[in-house]
């Protein structure tokens, strides 16, 4: 059946494409087996979808190190990140602009997928809409743990000694909140639907928090729950979700953390 559909297809550019993609092999096993219509289809959408896209190639820029040189950044990156932590109490004092920036450009190189690149970064520094965030968040932190969460989940709290209060929110001279695009607007107006968005802001973040960190500043990953105030003072489209907002500076002074454990290697990971 499928053969019907693959012929008026393979010719010109889509025969050329097709000898020269590595997706050919796909299309002829696919063919071999005898899968479905439907999936051949797929697959011919799929072959545009790459012929379009796969016209701008550039040479991958990739240096190979040696195993010395790879062991010593992998350790001294480790070391690095086992020095990140969470702090909630922030000094006042500004950050560098041009940081904050390199930082969330460094977010921006985040793969995600089908790069539709689907966050959106709102760089607060506003005195006035830092104390809106504060009181917002402390309704809804309020509510929470008055009446919201579980026991159990109070009970996992408790180690970190957070409450409703969260003075930082002003003190802190950033705060960024992070938005996942569900789609993306096009200059059009069109609106194009994102893939993976959960797991593609979540690595942005990461970077993020990474970046920063790398840079000599800190952060909190807050989550009021719920966070829809966010949307609301921020006047973002109702196709963004707010994600987090990370709380970001200095440290204050002799600030405290808590003495909490990480789990070894041997307990995350298992190798096959
Ligand atoms: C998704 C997520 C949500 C979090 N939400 C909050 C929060 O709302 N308030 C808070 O004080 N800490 C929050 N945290 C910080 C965690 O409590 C903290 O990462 C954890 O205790 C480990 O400490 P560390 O970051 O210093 O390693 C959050 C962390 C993550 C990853």
């Amino acid at each position: 059946m499928c053969h019907s559909l693959i012929i008026p297809f393979a010719t010109g550019v889509y025969g050329e494409f097709i000898v020269t993609n590595l997706m050919n092999f796909q299309a002829c096993f696919l063919l071999a087996n005898g899968t479905a219509v439907r999936s051949c289809l797929k697959l011919f959408i799929l072959m545009e979808l790459t012929l379009t896209n796969s016209l701008d190639f550039i040479p991958l820029d990739f240096k190979r190190q040696n195993e010395e040189s790879m062991l010593q950044e992998s350790q001294s990156f480790y070391q690095l990140m086992a020095q990140r932590r969470t702090i909630r109490d922030f000094s006042d004092q500004n950050v560098p602009q041009e940081v904050l920036e390199n930082a969330l450009k460094a977010a921006g190189t985040s793969p995600s997928g089908a790069n539709m690149q689907p966050w959106h970064f709102v760089i607060v520094q506003d005195a006035a809409v830092k104390k809106r965030i504060r009181k917002a968040a402390e309704i809804e932190e309020r509510e929470l743990y008055e009446h919201r969460a579980s026991d159990e989940w109070l009970q996992a709290l408790t180690p970190l000694a957070t409450d409703a209060n969260k003075p930082f929110l002003e003190i802190a001279p950033v705060l960024i909140a992070i938005f996942l695009k569900k789609f993306t607007v096009d200059t059009s107006g069109e609106k194009h639907k994102n893939y993976y968005t959960s797991e593609s802001v979540g690595i942005a973040t990461g970077i993020l928090i990474t970046a920063l960190h790398k840079s000599g500043l800190a952060t909190l990953t807050h989550t009021p729950s719920p966070m829809k105030f966010l949307g609301k003072i921020l006047e973002r489209p109702s196709y963004e979700r707010p994600y987090m907002l990370l709380v970001c500076g200095y440290p204050a002074d002799d600030v405290m953390v808590p003495n909490i454990k990480r789990r070894t290697l041997q307990e995350i990971s298992t190798f096959i």
